[in-house]
Formats: C-alpha cells, sequence, structure tokens
C-alpha cells in the first residue's frame, strides 16, 4: 500500500477498532482460532502504541461483544485465558507513559481474578493524561443503552442528550471521529451504535493479525480526506 502522509492537525480524536478476523487468520493457517486471537493481542498492543505515537488522543478497541459469549465453550475458555494472561503486560508500558485504560461493558461477566486484573489496569493508570484508551469487553451497545435508560429512568426526571450520554460506559469520552473495521465485514455488529451517528467508517480486508501501522498510517490519510458534513451543507 502506497504511503500517505498524515497531517497531524487533522488526526481524528478518537478512533475506534473493530478488531476483526482472528478466526479467518489462524484458519487460512490451519491452526486452531485461539492461535489467531494471540496474534491479535500482539497486534493490539502494537496499534495502541501506535495511535499514541502519534497523537491520537482516545483509542477505542473491541475486544469481546455481549454476542461473542455464545461461542463455543472451549473459544470463550481461551479468549478468558488470553485476557488473564495478558491484559496487564499489553498495557504496562504504555501506562508508564501516562496512558490511561478505561474498559467499556458488563464487567460482571468475568471470573474474579480477571475482574482484579482489569481493576489493577484501571487503578494503577486512572492519572494518565497522554492518551485514553478504552477497551470493550463483554461490550453490546444495544446491552449499553438499555442499561443507560434504566439509569434514566431511576432518575426520574426528563432525558436530553447529554444526560442519557452521561450513562453510557463512553461517559466523558467523545464520539469516535473514526471507526476502523478489519477483515473486509460492512457491518458495526452491536458497537456504538448511540455514539457512531457521525463517525467515518473504513474497512479494511486486512485481517486483524495482519493490521500494521503502515496500513494505519494510509487509513489515517484516507479519513484526513473525508468531508464530515454532520447533516450540514
Ligand atoms: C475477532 O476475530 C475477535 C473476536 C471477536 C473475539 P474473530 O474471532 O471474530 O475472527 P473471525 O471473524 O471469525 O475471523
Ligand atoms: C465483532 O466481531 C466483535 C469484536 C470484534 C469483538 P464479530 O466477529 O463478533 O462480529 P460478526 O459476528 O462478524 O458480526
Ligand atoms: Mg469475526
Amino acid at each position: 500500500m502506497k504511503s500517505d502522509k498524515i497531517d497531524k492537525d487533522r488526526l481524528p480524536t478518537h478512533i475506534a477498532f473493530i478488531m476483526d478476523g482472528n478466526g479467518r487468520w489462524a484458519t487460512k493457517r490451519l491452526l486452531p482460532r485461539k492461535f489467531g486471537h494471540r496474534e491479535g493481542v500482539k497486534t493490539m498492543r502494537k496499534i495502541i502504541t501506535a495511535c499514541v505515537r502519534l497523537g491520537i488522543k482516545v483509542v477505542s478497541l473491541f475486544a469481546f461483544s455481549t454476542e461473542n459469549r455464545n461461542r463455543p465453550k472451549d473459544e470463550v475458555a481461551a479468549l478468558m485465558q488470553l485476557i488473564r494472561e495478558n491484559i496487564y503486560d499489553m498495557l504496562k508500558e504504555l501506562i508508564d507513559e501516562g496512558v490511561k485504560v478505561v474498559f467499556m461493558g458488563d464487567l460482571s461477566y468475568f471470573d474474579a481474578d480477571i475482574r482484579a486484573s482489569l481493576d489493577k489496569v484501571v487503578s494503577e493508570s486512572a492519572d494518565g493524561e497522554k492518551a485514553v484508551v478504552n477497551i470493550g469487553l463483554n461490550y453490546g451497545s444495544r446491552d449499553e443503552i438499555i442499561r443507560a435508560v434504566n439509569k434514566c429512568v431511576q432518575e426520574g426526571k426528563e432525558v436530553n442528550e447529554e444526560i442519557f450520554a452521561s450513562h453510557l460506559y463512553t461517559s466523558g469520552l467523545p464520539d469516535p471521529d473514526l471507526i476502523v473495521r478489519t477483515s473486509g465485514e460492512y457491518r458495526l455488529s452491536n458497537f456504538m451504535l448511540y455514539q457512531a451517528a457521525y463517525s467515518e467508517v473504513i474497512v479494511t480486508n486486512t485481517l486483524w493479525p495482519d493490521f500494521n501501522e503502515s496500513e494505519l498510517q494510509s487509513i489515517l490519510a484516507e479519513y484526513e480526506k473525508r468531508d464530515r458534513r454532520f447533516g450540514k451543507v
């Protein structure tokens, strides 16, 4: 792919990744799907680092959806093991550099030891000011919206966009400017349905484990050429 020049002033404030294609990456190599997930973790670390180095302020990544819970037991178990073994180590260096990490999703699904690792990441990084990394774990946008609606109902007062958004997992974060999906699928798969109202979307056929910084740069260059009109002329 040709290397396009990025204008740092036009970078997205918030980039979000639907990291798809791990299973196909492994299957193509006649490997069990979990090997694709393992490679996917490596890509995740590289791409978060690249985004932060470029100066992007918010990086969201869809790692495990509410629907992914319904995959075969052994695949879910392999994913849980990957989270267990990698979540802290994957983020440690970034935390040391001042990156704040948050998680979106219903974390009560996870075993206590995993929840403890997530808590550790969140508390150790809480003062980070360089960038925010927001990872979707057992995240589903419909689940998020229903949860927000129930919180609004409990408050019992009239809702506006600001109040509603304050009850989403992404409270305090700007909406994604750019959503990147790998593996050639043209759908959101229950990702940030409310927040994506005016997000630019770029789909690449590359499978997530093969995604790299040079393709990220090309995608950012493409994003910078987009004319974002927000309904205006
Ligand atoms: C994305 O890769 C990772 C998760 C959804 C957990 P997939 O596992 O969906 O890989 P494909 O789409 O089957 O290739
Ligand atoms: C979306 O990918 C979820 C994540 C990347 C975590 P899926 O592979 O689950 O989505 P579908 O099934 O292709 O829509
Ligand atoms: Mg998939």
